[in-house]
């Protein structure tokens, strides 16, 4: 199993290209399974994620091509399995989002529930109740939910929860229903306003994405689509805090500022200079990073995907800071890892508080989560001494060669093939 092995304490120089944004690729590429008619994604991010859901594409019957750019040919799925294997859902959750598009498609499908997850329960309760406002028939059986629907029919929901995967399964399904719908209390999310705008490519009918009302006017058939996903908000926030805490100066080239508003708040109330450019945002880190409080909210609030990478940054605050976390249940994984080099975090209930400015030293710290795993590789830059990071698996499923990038930014970061876990 892979580490990354990283020197500390380097300051941060250069220019940096976000990639396409994971969260919004891996809806997009189920968005594909609405038509018979190919599809073409660039711009696309080569993780290990984006790989397990072409290879759940290919299991559906359709032909998949490429990695920076994937072509997708459906053809094959109306003879296929129409089925999410278990196999494939416990790997990434994000799989049941097929269950949209497949039932709307071919009018019935079978999904393997998800299971558990290290930052939470994650049920999927609220995609199903969508579903089944639209006319969906649902039973659960032997870990798999198998819904059936001669056609959707247009109908009204309002989700108990906001759910980005709920919102975004449900708005796919209506998009082939027969009549339209109206989807309330929805998320807000960037990548929701992105699937939005392929199916509108594909000759969906939909309007309000983007606000917590979403209308779909569904259609009997819909085309390919050809498409260059938007660049990553949470990987440019990443990379925005590794200037920050390095004391750096970094040009995120396309980083897509108009989805990072209160990301770049948080920063610039902690004293970062972030400085929007023709091509991108210059991120600047000062000599005294001030303490800040953050609470984790759905779009547009402070991104749940980026509270591991911002209590980094007050781990080096002048000051104590309150971490406050109200997404998911279990997502301070980060926390004793952290404490191993040095921090002085202390969890209580959702919140975390952290006592600035701490001096770390680079340890042995073992990933448990993505966003976790970016954490410990930002302390790692700013600890003194070596720090090795296991189970890297988690990191490559969000972020692509991060070490390759953040060495051409002139830190000490290498990755080590194999060795133990
Ligand atoms: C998406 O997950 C992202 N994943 C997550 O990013 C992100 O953390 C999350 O949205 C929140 O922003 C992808 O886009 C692939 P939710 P999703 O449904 O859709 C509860 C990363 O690091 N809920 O919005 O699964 C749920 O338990 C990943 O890139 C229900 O109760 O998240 C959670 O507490 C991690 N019932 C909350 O809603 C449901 O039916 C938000 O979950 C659905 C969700």
């Amino acid at each position: 199993m892979d580490k990354i092995v990283i020197e500390g304490r380097a300051r941060l120089k250069g220019r940096v290209r976000i990639h396409g944004a994971k969260n919004a690729a891996l809806l997009v590429q189920c968005a594909a399974l609405l038509t018979d008619a190919p599809s073409r994604l660039r711009h696309v991010p080569k993780l290990s994620d984006i790989g397990t859901m072409s290879r759940l594409l290919e299991y559906l019957g359709c032909g998949v091509e490429g990695d920076r750019t994937i072509a997708i040919d459906p053809a094959g799925v109306a003879a296929g399995p129409l089925e999410a294997p278990y196999d494939l859902v416990k790997t990434m959750r994000a799989s049941v989002t097929v269950m949209g598009p497949l039932l709307a498609r071919y009018g019935r499908c079978r999904v393997s529930l998800p299971g558990g997850c290290a930052i939470g329960a994650r049920p999927i309760d609220q995609h199903l109740k969508g579903l089944e406002a639209l006319g969906a028939k649902i039973t659960l059986r032997h870990g798999y939910v198998d819904l059936k629907a001669r056609r959707l029919k247009g109908g009204s929901f309002v989700f108990d929860t906001v759910t980005v995967g709920g919102t975004q399964n449900v708005m796919m399904a209506a998009a082939l229903a027969r009549g339209t719908s109206r989807l309330e209390n929805v998320a807000r999310e960037p990548e929701v306003m992105e699937l939005a705008t392929v199916l509108v490519k594909m000759g969906a009918r939909i309007s309000g994405a983007g606000t917590s009302v979403i209308e779909i006017e569904g259609v009997d058939a819909l085309e390919g689509f050809d498409h260059a996903v938007v660049p990553d908000r949470i990987e440019a926030g990443t990379m925005a805090v590794a200037a920050a805490i390095t004391r750096g100066d970094v040009l995120l080239e396309d980083a897509p500022v108009d989805h990072m508003h209160a990301t770049i708040a948080k920063l610039e109330e902690a004293g970062v200079t972030c400085q929007v450019e023709r091509d991108g945002m210059r991120v600047i880190g000062p000599d005294e990073i001030k303490p800040i409080d953050v609470s984790t909210r759905p779009y547009p609030g402070f991104a749940t995907d980026m509270q591991a990478q911002i209590m980094v940054l007050t781990l080096c605050a002048q000051g104590q800071s309150l971490i406050t976390e109200t997404i998911f249940e279990n997502r301070f994984m980060h926390v004793p890892e952290l404490n191993r080099m040095g921090g002085d975090i202390t969890v209580q209930g959702n919140s975390a508080v952290v006592r600035g400015p701490c001096k770390l030293s680079g340890a042995e710290v073992m990933a448990t989560d993505l966003r976790a795993s970016a954490s410990l590789v930002l302390a790692g830059l700013v600890a003194e001494g070596k720090t090795e990071i296991r189970r890297v698996y988690h990191l490559d499923r969000g972020y692509e060669a991060i070490e390759k990038r953040l060495r051409k930014l002139g830190a000490n970061v290498r990755r080590v093939r194999g060795g133990k876990a």
